[in-house]
C-alpha cells in the first residue's frame, strides 16, 4: 500500500482537483447517518464526470487502493463509510439531470441526483417518481440504485429494481457499462441494471440510471387508524391490501414510538387516548378516493379512532409522526438499526416476540418498532446497546429466520450484517456471489468490506 502523501498525487494525476486530502473535509464523508459507524480516509475524490470515475477506479486497481462509493450518506447499514481506511468516491457532483421524456414517461438522472429533486423535475412534468422515502432531499440515485430502496409508496410501485430501466456504471475493471435508451422491452442478454441494483457498490459505480415514471394522481388522502392490538394492525393491513387498489402507503408504529416522536418532535399526539398500535394509510387516484378508505377502514375488526387529511399541509403533518421514528430514535444515541421481513403469517408473533429476545441479550437495552407493514418489513431499531456490541442483532436475525423472514428488508447487507448473510442465503448463493464479484471487480477494489462476508 503506497504512503499517503503519493497516494493522493497519483489520484491527483489521474482525475484532477477533486481529490480531497484537508482532514476536516474528510472526515465530513467518514461517519454515517446514525453515528454509529465512524472511520477514517486518506482522501475523498468528488468526480464530476463518468470519465474521471473510470480513471479513478483504474488508479485504484493499479494501486490496490479500495475504495468506497457515496452518495447522500443516508445509509443505515455502514455500507457507505470507510471503516477499512478506504478511499471515499463521493458521487454527488454527478447531479445532472436531463429533461424529463414526457411521451416515454421516463427520465435519466446522474447518480449525484436527489431523490427530492427528481420528484420535483417529475412533477413539474406531470408525472410522478415511485420511490419515495423520508431520506428524500440526501438519498441520491445513485445510492437508492446501489441499496434497491424500498420506502413508504413501494407496496403501489415496488421497489427500486421496478423503476430502473437501465444505468451507466463503472465496474471495478474500469470499463463503463452504458445501456440508457429506455426501451420497455429489451431481452438482450443479461440485465445488468438488476444485477447493479441491490449490489452495494461492490460491482460498480453507478454513474446514472434511467427511471420509469408513474402516474401523477390528482387526489390523495392520508389517515392515521390506531387499533387495540398488533393482531388488528396486521389483519386491517392486509384488508387494506386485499380492497384498495389505490393503495400507496400502508405503515404501522406503536405506542411507545408515538410518545417518542411526540416528546422529541415537539408535537401533540393526534389522539387523546393511548393505542396499542397505528396504521398510516394513504390511497390515491384520480378521483377523491377518501370514500374507499373510509369504507375499507369500517369493515376492519380492532379499530378504535381515526384521523383523516387530504389537503397537503395537514397529510404532511400525518406523516411526521411515522417519518420522525427516524431521527427520534437517533436522539437517544446511535441505534442498532436492523430492517428485517417476516412472512404476514408470522408477523405478529414476530413482534410481540422481539423486545424479549432483545432484553435477554442486554437487560437495559429498550427495543422500537415501525415500518412497513404493508410490505412485510419491521424495522426494529435498538437503543441502549454498544454500537459494538452486536450480540442483540445476532439474537434477532436468528429469530428472523427462525420464522423465514430475511435479514434485510430493504437497508441493504453494508458492513453491519455481512457475517449474517448465511442467515438468508445459502452457501452456493454465497459462492455465486462472490464468482461474480470476481468477475466485475477482480481485484477487489470496490467495497470490498461490505456485502459478503470476509473469506474466513
Ligand atoms: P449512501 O448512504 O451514500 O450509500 C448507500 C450504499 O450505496 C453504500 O454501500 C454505498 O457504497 C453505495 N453507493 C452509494 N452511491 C453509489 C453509486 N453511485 N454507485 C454505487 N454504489 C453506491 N431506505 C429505504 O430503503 N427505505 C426507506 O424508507 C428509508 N428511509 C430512510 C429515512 C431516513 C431518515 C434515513 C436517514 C434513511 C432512510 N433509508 C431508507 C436508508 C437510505 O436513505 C437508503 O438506503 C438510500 O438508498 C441511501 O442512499 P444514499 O444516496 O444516501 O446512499
Ligand atoms: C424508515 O422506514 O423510516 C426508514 O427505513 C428509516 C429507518 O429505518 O429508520
Ligand atoms: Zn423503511
Amino acid at each position: 500500500m503506497v504512503g499517503q502523501e503519493v497516494l493522493v498525487r497519483q489520484l491527483i494525476d489521474a482525475v484532477g482537483p477533486q481529490v480531497v486530502a484537508d482532514p476536516e473535509v474528510v472526515a465530513s464523508y467518514t461517519t454515517d447517518w446514525t453515528g454509529r459507524f465512524v472511520g477514517g480516509s486518506p482522501a475523498v475524490v468528488r468526480p464530476t464526470t463518468t470519465e474521471q470515475v473510470a480513471a479513478l477506479v483504474e488508479t485504484c486497481r493499479d494501486l490496490g487502493v479500495p475504495l468506497v462509493p457515496q452518495g447522500g450518506n443516508t445509509g443505515l447499514v455502514g455500507g457507505s463509510v470507510p471503516l477499512h481506511d478506504e478511499v471515499v468516491l463521493s458521487l454527488r457532483r454527478l447531479d445532472g439531470l436531463e429533461p424529463v421524456d414526457s411521451l416515454a414517461g421516463q427520465v435519466t438522472a446522474g447518480a449525484g441526483v436527489s431523490i427530492g429533486q427528481l420528484h420535483a423535475a417529475a412533477d413539474d412534468a406531470g408525472w410522478s417518481y415511485g420511490i419515495d422515502l423520508g431520506s428524500r432531499e440526501s438519498a441520491t440515485v445513485g445510492g437508492t440504485v446501489a441499496t434497491n430502496a424500498g420506502g413508504i409508496h413501494m407496496i403501489r410501485h415496488g421497489d427500486t429494481r421496478a423503476q430502473l430501466l437501465g444505468v451507466e456504471a463503472v465496474l471495478g475493471t474500469g470499463a463503463v457499462v452504458s445501456h440508457l435508451g429506455g426501451l420497455l422491452k429489451d431481452n438482450t442478454g443479461y440485465h445488468l441494471p438488476s444485477l447493479l441494483c441491490g449490489s452495494e457498490g461492490t460491482l460498480g459505480v453507478v454513474t446514472a440510471a434511467r427511471l420509469r415514471l408513474v402516474p401523477a394522481p390528482a387526489r390523495r388522502t392520508t389517515a392515521i387508524v390506531a387499533v387495540g392490538s398488533i393482531d388488528a394492525a396486521v389483519s386491517a393491513a392486509t384488508g387494506y391490501r386485499r380492497s384498495l387498489t389505490v393503495l400507496e402507503a400502508c405503515e404501522l408504529f406503536l405506542q411507545p414510538g408515538l410518545e417518542l416522536v411526540c416528546r422529541t418532535q415537539h408535537l401533540a399526539s393526534p389522539f387523546a387516548d393511548p393505542h396499542a398500535a397505528y396504521l398510516l394509510v394513504e390511497v390515491a387516484d384520480h378521483t377523491d378516493p377518501t370514500g374507499d378508505l373510509a369504507a375499507a377502514t369500517d369493515a376492519a375488526h380492532g379499530v378504535e379512532e381515526v384521523v383523516v387529511a387530504t389537503d397537503p399541509s395537514r397529510r404532511a403533518d400525518l406523516w411526521r409522526f411515522r417519518e420522525a421514528h427516524t431521527e427520534a430514535i437517533n436522539s437517544l444515541g446511535p441505534p442498532h438499526k436492523l430492517d428485517v421481513t417476516v412472512p404476514a403469517g408470522a408477523m405478529v408473533q414476530f413482534i410481540e416476540a422481539v423486545p424479549a429476545v432483545v432484553n435477554a441479550r442486554a437487560p437495559a437495552a429498550r427495543t422500537w418498532l415501525f415500518g412497513h407493514l404493508g410490505d412485510g418489513n419491521i424495522h426494529v431499531n435498538v437503543t441502549g446497546v454498544d454500537p459494538d456490541d452486536d450480540r442483540v442483532d445476532a439474537a434477532v436475525f436468528e429469530l428472523v429466520a427462525e420464522h423465514g423472514g430475511s435479514i434485510s428488508a430493504e437497508h441493504g447487507i453494508g458492513t453491519a450484517k455481512r457475517r449474517y448473510l448465511h442467515l438468508s442465503r445459502t452457501p452456493a448463493e454465497i459462492e455465486a456471489f462472490r464468482a461474480v464479484k470476481r468477475s466485475l471487480d477482480p481485484d477487489g477494489v470496490l467495497n470490498p468490506n461490505v456485502l459478503l462476508p470476509a473469506a474466513d
